[in-house]
């Protein structure tokens, strides 16, 4: 186990996903609960987790106007969840308000704010034809990373290759948390710009997030000690 790792629940069902966990002895490794799962499931998969000693990373992205997503931060935060998330280009507003639900709404230690910059699906020509944003990946994030930084956020979601970057500007504090880890033997599937957990821990991670490499491996129990590995670099891939 390692607490810098979240594995991606991405499962249709709670059924699914402890059949999953119990099948491959991962019980209270961080995980991170996405929409998928979320939205079938609701807040009660978050004790039922909670209850398994897993760290939670709940990853709905919010992205709505600042006092819609200030209530829902409210609500989450009484989860009693480890990392959150909103999307950075909701703005700086929006950003400031999410921290306040945040505060208002924990009992205790408060989730930590994670702003997602450029999802890592998405490339360059995309950005610049079909969202009108000009510049390239790693510059936008970079930006979005200080905006959100400058409006209360703890961290991003970023790829691997922005990590160094946002650390360079908004400081070694400011956490980053980097999906598109693939181990070396694994698809890409959908993801653009990924790296290996080795790779990531050289290059600015703080977390890494890691799905199909895992989920989808014929051993997903080896598959996850090897992502351990890497990243402890006990080994290279
Ligand atoms: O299977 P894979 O390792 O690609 O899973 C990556 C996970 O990280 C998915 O659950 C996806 O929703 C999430 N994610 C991402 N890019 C972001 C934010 C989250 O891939 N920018």
């Amino acid at each position: 186990m390692n607490e810098n790792i979240y594995l991606a629940l991405d499962f249709p069902s709670w059924q699914e996903t402890k059949l999953f966990l119990d099948t491959n002895h991962l019980h209270g490794v961080p995980v991170k609960v996405g929409m998928e799962l979320f939205y079938r499931e609701g807040p009660l998969i978050i004790e039922k987790l909670k209850q398994q000693n897993h760290a939670i990373f709940l990853d709905l992205k919010l992205h709505d106007i600042p006092t819609t997503v200030m209530r829902a931060m409210k609500n989450l935060a009484s989860l009693g969840i480890d990392l959150v998330n909103v999307h950075a280009l909701g703005g700086g507003e929006m950003i400031r308000y999410a921290k306040e639900g945040l505060v208002s709404g924990s009992n205790g230690k408060i989730p930590k704010l994670i702003a997602v910059t450029i999802l890592t699906s998405m490339e360059q020509q995309v950005l610049n034809e079909q969202l009108r944003i000009s510049g390239n990946v790693v510059e936008n994030a970079v930006y979005f990373a200080s905006v959100a930084q400058d409006n209360g956020a703890d961290g991003v979601v970023c790829s691997v290759h922005e990590a160094n970057p946002i650390k360079a500007c908004c400081g070694d504090a400011f956490l980053t948390v980097t999906p598109g880890i693939r181990l070396t033997e694994s698809d890409k599937n959908d993801q653009k710009r990924i790296a290996t957990p080795d790779f990531a821990r050289d290059n600015g991670s703080d977390f890494i997030v890691i799905g199909r490499s895992v989920t989808q491996a014929v051993n997903p129990y080896e598959a996850y000690q090897r992502v351990v590995e890497e990243w402890k670099h006990d080994i290279k891939g």
